[in-house]
């Protein structure tokens, strides 16, 4: 388990992540680099952006002015991008990806997603990305929204294991059976929506806890992915907020209180099904 912010965990390639980052999803490209900024200045070091969310531009800036306001080094910050994966060739892949380290003004990334399985669209994707990583300019390759059937695919003809499948995953859908297979694979898991975007918030369960506990309701729901070694992004663009929700180091919660959450789960998404969401 980790034990602050800036606490990492090792991948099966070797590689190491922040287990706790800052997402930029749903942030306007203008407005990013202020987040990335504050993040970095809150002690974030791990940065999540995609090619679809647009903000690749305002991420690289903030990226620039999060490390001239701390003095870190960028070897200090792990930043992870996606490829918009709507059936790419192998040589579209190397572009988008190229593209992507262009909009960064970055030479390498630290982590390169192929951000959804589409009707398995990965294939030459994947190969794409086992080659950038080979030649140096990605320090490790993972896949995002990937169910059991498609990891499944994927290990039958990928040289390289991906070192993280990337999930929706928080009290109302804590996937368990694609834990399981990723564990046993060695395959770590990090939940994107932790907070459901927000709307497990007011769940009473989550409240009441909270309450007990002297906490925020996201500080609840957090605490409980770590407690399960699952590695986290959560976006705020306040930077109040960037604190709080690091801010869970202090606390623990009891079994009682982890089963009260995990028994929370319904299935239930707040974005697409990978199965039926086709691009
Ligand atoms: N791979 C994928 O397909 C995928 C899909 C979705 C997301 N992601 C990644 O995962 C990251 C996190 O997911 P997300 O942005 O969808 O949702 P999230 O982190 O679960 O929730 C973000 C929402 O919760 C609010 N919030 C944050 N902290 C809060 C707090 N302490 N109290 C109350 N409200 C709070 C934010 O508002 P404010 O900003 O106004 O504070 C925002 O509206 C994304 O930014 C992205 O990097 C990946």
């Amino acid at each position: 388990m980790i034990h602050s912010l800036t606490d990492y965990v090792r991948f099966n390639n070797g590689t190491e992540i922040p287990g706790l980052g800052l997402g930029v999803f749903q942030i306007p490209d203008e407005d990013t680099a202020e987040v990335v900024k504050k993040g970095i200045i809150n002690g974030y070091r791990l940065i999540d952006t995609a090619q679809i969310y647009g903000n690749e531009v305002g991420t690289g800036i903030g990226i620039k002015e999060g490390l001239a306001a701390t003095g870190l080094s960028r070897e200090e910050l792990f930043i992870t991008s996606k490829v918009w994966n709507n059936h790419l060739t192998y040589d579209e892949t190397i572009n988008a990806f190229e593209e992507t380290l262009e909009r960064l003004a970055l030479d390498y990334l630290d982590l390169y997603l192929i951000h959804w399985p589409g009707k398995n669209a990965y294939k030459e994707a994947w190969k794409a990305l086992e080659d950038l990583y080979a030649a140096g300019k990605i320090k490790a390759i993972g896949v995002s929204n990937f169910e059991i059937h498609h990891l499944e695919d994927l290990l039958s003809f990928a040289k390289v294991v991906p070192v993280v499948n990337q999930v929706e995953l928080h009290p109302k859908l804590t996937q368990q059976a694609l834990r399981d297979f990723c564990e046993e694979h060695e395959i770590k898991v990090q939940a994107w929506s932790p907070l459901m975007q927000g709307k497990i918030l007011t769940e009473p369960v989550v409240k009441e806890t909270a309450e007990k506990h002297q906490k925020t309701p996201a500080q609840i729901v957090l605490r409980w992915d770590i407690q399960q070694d699952i590695l986290l992004v959560v976006k705020s663009v306040h930077e109040q907020r960037m604190q709080s929700n690091a801010d869970i180091f202090d606390f623990e919660l009891a079994p009682a209180e982890m089963a009260r959450l995990s028994n929370l789960n319904e299935a239930l998404r707040s974005g697409p099904d990978p199965d039926v969401f086709d691009f």
